[in-house]
């Protein structure tokens, strides 16, 4: 019989650490943004001889567990990388499973989101993503937009690159269009034409599964943010990963280039 919850020798030895160690978050700070890449679906997937989309699928359950739990602890913007301007290389049956996972989720979950308080919000050029999706979140926008709780940023057709020539260029318009002088543009500018505008930069990256990059992933955004990698597989990821990354988190010594 398949088991879906086959784990590796890493995974294992990561999980025993975080069960052994009593990890208390409540003393520390929790970090108001929090961005994952949530990786290592398809890898989840093979290892138990299922296709590709069983990974993402079992994905989506990791993110009602860890929206859930962003919300009860109070961090204030959760950015999730659910698909970048390069995944459209993929095949395209997984492209679809993806778009379609998205709709669903959408439809199922929203009307629990609105009643937790979270706001539904996207980062990334979603014009290009199927017109049904669009629909989708624009009405799971529409429909949590006056909360005041979580906002749940989901980064789609999303692409660090992509958004920062995005933003060179309207600046390049705006300043021809005598709106905007050379000399205003710093960082808080720069900020502002950016997909993630009035969203505090990322305090914690989080990737599991193993890989330690970026991806394309809020280049601008994480010049000062903390970097916590994980073995665990994102299907695989639940809570208790999560506290483990906020506890190291909190005991990382945060300078931002300055001298204590
Ligand atoms: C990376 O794992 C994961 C993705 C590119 C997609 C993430 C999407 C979901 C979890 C579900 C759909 C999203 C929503 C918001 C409902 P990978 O496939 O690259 O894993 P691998 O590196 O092991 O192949």
């Amino acid at each position: 019989m398949v088991s879906f919850f086959k784990k590796n020798d890493k995974d294992k030895i990561e999980e025993k650490d975080i069960k052994e160690n009593n990890i208390d978050i409540t003393k520390g700070n929790i970090p108001s943004h929090i961005a994952i890449i949530m990786d290592g679906n398809g890898r989840w997937a093979k290892e138990r001889n299922l296709p590709r989309y069983m990974g993402h699928k079992a994905g989506v359950e990791t993110i009602r567990e860890i929206v859930k739990e962003c919300s009860k602890l109070g961090v204030k913007y959760l950015t999730l990388y659910a698909f970048s301007t390069e995944n459209w290389k993929r095949p395209k049956d997984e492209v679809s499973a993806l778009m379609k996972l998205l709709v669903q989720y959408l439809r199922k979950e929203v009307k629990e989101l609105y009643e937790n308080n979270v706001i539904v919000n996207t980062i990334g050029d979603i014009e290009r993503l199927p017109d049904l999706c669009v629909k989708e979140l624009q009405s799971a926008y529409d429909k949590t937009k006056d909360n005041t709780g979580l906002t749940l940023n989901l980064a789609l057709n999303y692409g660090g690159r992509d958004e920062i020539i995005t933003a060179v260029k309207n600046i390049y318009k705006d300043i021809k269009e005598g709106k905007l002088k050379e000399e205003e543009i710093n960082n808080d500018t720069m900020s502002n034409y950016l997909y993630t505008k009035g969203i505090e930069d990322p305090d914690l990256i989080i990737r599991p599964s193993g890989e330690q990059r970026l991806s394309n992933f809020l280049l601008w955004q994480c010049a000062y943010s903390e970097f916590w990698y994980s073995h665990i597989k994102w299907p695989d990821f639940r809570k208790e990963h999560l506290h483990k990354a906020i506890y190291d988190y909190q005991n990382r010594d945060r300078r931002f280039g300055a001298v204590k």
